[in-house]
This record gives C-alpha cells, sequence and structure tokens, in this order.
C-alpha cells in the first residue's frame, strides 16, 4: 500500500494509472476510521475489480469547521487507519497536509472555493455557515489529485451526499457518484468517528438518535393517513427531551432527492436530524 502525501504526486500516480488503464475507486474521509469508512472500501475494491486501484484520503480539512468547531480536537490516528486501510485491501492513502492544499489560506494567497447554492442551504447547512463551502471545495480539490472513476460516499450524511452529487453534476467532474448506506452499531448508533466524544453515559443515551428515526418510521407506518410534520416533529422532540443529556438541533422531513422540505410526512419519506448529546454534535437520518 502506498502512502501519498504530496497532491502532486498524487496526481503523477493517478495519471499513471489511467495512461495503463487502471480503474480507480475513491473514498474521501478525514480519518479515525471505523466499520462505516471500511464498509465504503470494500465497497469500492469490489467494484474496481481485481486490475482496479482503491484510493483512501485521510485529510481533516480545515476549511469545513466553523470558528467554533472540533477542528483542533478531531481524532487522529494514522498508524490504525493505515493497518485498517491495508487490511481492507486499499492500494494507496493519500494524505495531504494543509500547507499543500491551502498553500497561502489566511496570507492573501489562497481565493478559491466551490459553492453548491440550494442543496446546501437547509439542516447542516443552516446550523454550519460556511461547512458545505468547505466540503464541495475540499472534495474538488481531491478529485483533482486523485483522478477517480468513481467515488464512494456514506448515506450518513445524506444532505453531503445530495450537494456533492449536485456538484459532480454542475461541473462536469468524469466520474461516477455512489452512495453505500449507512453502518451501525449493535444497537442502531450510526457509527462516527465523533461518537469517541461520548462518556459512556452519553452514549447509552445516544441512542436516541437512532430510536427517534425509528420512531418516526413506527409513527408512518401505523398512520392511516400521511402525517402533518408539524405533530410528528414535536412528537420527536418531546421523545429527545426524555434523554437529560440531548438536545435536538433540527429534524427535518423532506422529498430524498430534491431536499425539499414537506409538511405531509409518509412512507418514502426521509428524515434527517442533528443532536447534541453533551457537548458532542450527531447526525442521522433515514427513509421512512
Ligand atoms: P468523514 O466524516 O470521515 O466520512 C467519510 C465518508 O464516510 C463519508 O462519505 C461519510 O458519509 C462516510 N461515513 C461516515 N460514517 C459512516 C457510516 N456509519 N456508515 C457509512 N458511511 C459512513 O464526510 C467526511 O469525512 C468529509 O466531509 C469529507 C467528505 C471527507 C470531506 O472532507
Amino acid at each position: 500500500m502506498k502512502i501519498i502525501r504530496h497532491p502532486l504526486a498524487m496526481q503523477r500516480q493517478a495519471r499513471a494509472w489511467k495512461a495503463a488503464g487502471v480503474k480507480v475507486g475513491f473514498v474521501p474521509t478525514m480519518g479515525y476510521l471505523h466499520a462505516g469508512h471500511i464498509s465504503l472500501a470494500h465497497e469500492a475494491r469490489k467494484r474496481v475489480g481485481p486490475k482496479g486501484v482503491v484510493v483512501v484520503s485521510i485529510y481533516v480539512n480545515p476549511t469545513q469547521f466553523g470558528p467554533k468547531e472540533d477542528l483542533a480536537k478531531y481524532p487522529r490516528d494514522f498508524a490504525n487507519d493505515s493497518r485498517l486501510c491495508r487490511e481492507a485491501g486499499v492500494d494507496a492513502i493519500f494524505t495531504p497536509a494543509d500547507a499543500q492544499m491551502y498553500a497561502g489560506r489566511g496570507e492573501g494567497l489562497y481565493s478559491t472555493y466551490v459553492s453548491e447554492e440550494a442543496l446546501s442551504q437547509g439542516m447542516e447547512g443552516a446550523s454550519r455557515p460556511g461547512h458545505f463551502r468547505g466540503v464541495t471545495t475540499v472534495v474538488a480539490k481531491l478529485f483533482n489529485c486523485v483522478l477517480p472513476d468513481f467515488a464512494i460516499f456514506g448515506a450518513k450524511d445524506w444532505q453531503q451526499a445530495a450537494v456533492l452529487q449536485r456538484m459532480v453534476k454542475d461541473l462536469n467532474f468524469p466520474l461516477k457518484m455512489i452512495i453505500s448506506p449507512t453502518k451501525r452499531e449493535a444497537d442502531g448508533l450510526a457509527m462516527s468517528s465523533r461518537n469517541s466524544y461520548l462518556s459512556p453515559d452519553e452514549r447509552e443515551q445516544a441512542t436516541i438518535v437512532p430510536g427517534s428515526i425509528e420512531f418516526a418510521r413506527e409513527a408512518v407506518k401505523l398512520s392511516k393517513k400521511p402525517m402533518a410534520a408539524a405533530s410528528l416533529r414535536a412528537q420527536i422532540e418531546e421523545l429527545i427531551r426524555t434523554k437529560p443529556s440531548a438536545r435536538l438541533d433540527y429534524v427535518e422531513f423532506f422529498d430524498s432527492v430534491t431536499l425539499q422540505p414537506t409538511q405531509e410526512v409518509r412512507r418514502g419519506t426521509h428524515m434527517a436530524l442533528a443532536v447534541f448529546v453533551g457537548k458532542t454534535r450527531l447526525i442521522d437520518n433515514g427513509r421512512l
């Protein structure tokens, strides 16, 4: 397994693969890898075939963190990440440094950003101003370094996947986007690098996050007619109040493709929520 640190070295390798007709599958991550990330690597491995290569990027992207967010304390463990990648049959890890990705940022020497202007407005975009501009910018940059035939993203970050799919379409990136299902712990909690912030007590209370989706799914199933989003939202607010360390940031009901909010919730409507458990912000989503 190669470890590539410089964007130019990554491009050189990518062009060599292209010239040799080698298919490239790409999984962008911020590291501190868990079984959710690794499931994306396995999916990539399966899709590139025996002659293709899988690249995983590990880069904690500063431009997608707000000034009060967890950039400095975002968990990192490169030794473990590279072991997991090797075990998953990854061919190369691309792990660039800030000095190369954003040389001169803050000194007037970096000034180009990519922003999607519709799907990125609500939910995570509303709660985390500037977040998606950082995500679209870094993913565009990573695509230009890795030159993949396809890239795989997790359904865990549903809005992110939708925003990036739109970017790929709007900016004519010559690659295929693949969305892979959310991996969960045995009790339903979606795997996340941020779960490591939770105390044991908070970890228990955090099951209310997938629990809220289950609750909504059951309510929709039992209801004979479409449910009013406002009343379902009120019930979920109440459910989340039963956990003393949990605080709802948002819960939304929307069309899974357009992300357009809906007042009427029925089977097939998508739900997403963000919940603070202690100081840790968790997100999850699912089809009802
Ligand atoms: P990160 O949070 O490290 O996630 C990397 C990829 O793994 C994303 O596509 C995410 O949706 C997926 N993922 C995370 N948890 C998952 C789970 N439990 N099951 C399945 N997939 C899961 O998302 C980012 O990094 C960044 O924003 C990035 C796209 C790399 C840009 O910096």
